[in-house]
């Protein structure tokens, strides 16, 4: 299968913490994507800072690699057609007080920061994100 039908998304800590994970998931499959790899693992303090490297120089990269590392996340790629951009639809805006009613960070979210999960923002992005947590023989 083409790998332009691929996302990758995190659970973030603060829905891990807050017991979302099941519900999250849930969400994910009535929304129509298939699993194709899943783990619980936690990032080290150089596997946050490699995977935001775009955001190095914004302001709230400190405070982002701080929080992605305080506890657990799950990570999963995705599979459906019109991955990447459908999955920004169902996960809502980055802050969750402006995402829409029944979005997965309107419904799960705390705030701008732990805001419940993560969506790539480009095929490119979302290949190399999951390749960044699974090898090729966890992905089913
Ligand atoms: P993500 O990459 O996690 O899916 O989130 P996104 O595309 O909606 O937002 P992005 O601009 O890529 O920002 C990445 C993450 O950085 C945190 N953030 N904090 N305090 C702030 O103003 C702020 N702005 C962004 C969020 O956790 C956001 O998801
Ligand atoms: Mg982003």
């Amino acid at each position: 299968m083409s790998a332009t039908n691929r996302t990758f998304t995190m659970i973030k800590p603060d829905a891990v913490a807050n017991g979302h994970i099941g519900a999250i998931l849930n969400h994910i499959n009535q929304a129509g994507f298939r699993i194709v790899a899943l783990k619980l693992t936690r990032l080290s303090l150089a596997e946050a800072s490699e995977f935001y490297g775009i955001h190095r120089e914004r302001s709230f990269f400190g405070e982002l690699v701080e929080y992605m590392t305080s506890g657990p996340i799950v990570a999963a790629i995705l599979e459906k057609d019109h991955a990447v951009a459908d999955f920004r639809t169902v996960i809502g805006a980055t802050d969750p007080a402006k995402a829409e009613e029944g979005t997965i960070r309107r419904l799960y979210a705390q705030s701008i920061a732990a805001n419940a999960v993560h969506g790539s923002d480009s095929d490119e992005n979302a290949a190399i994100e999951g390749a960044f947590f699974f090898g090729g023989r966890e992905q089913f």
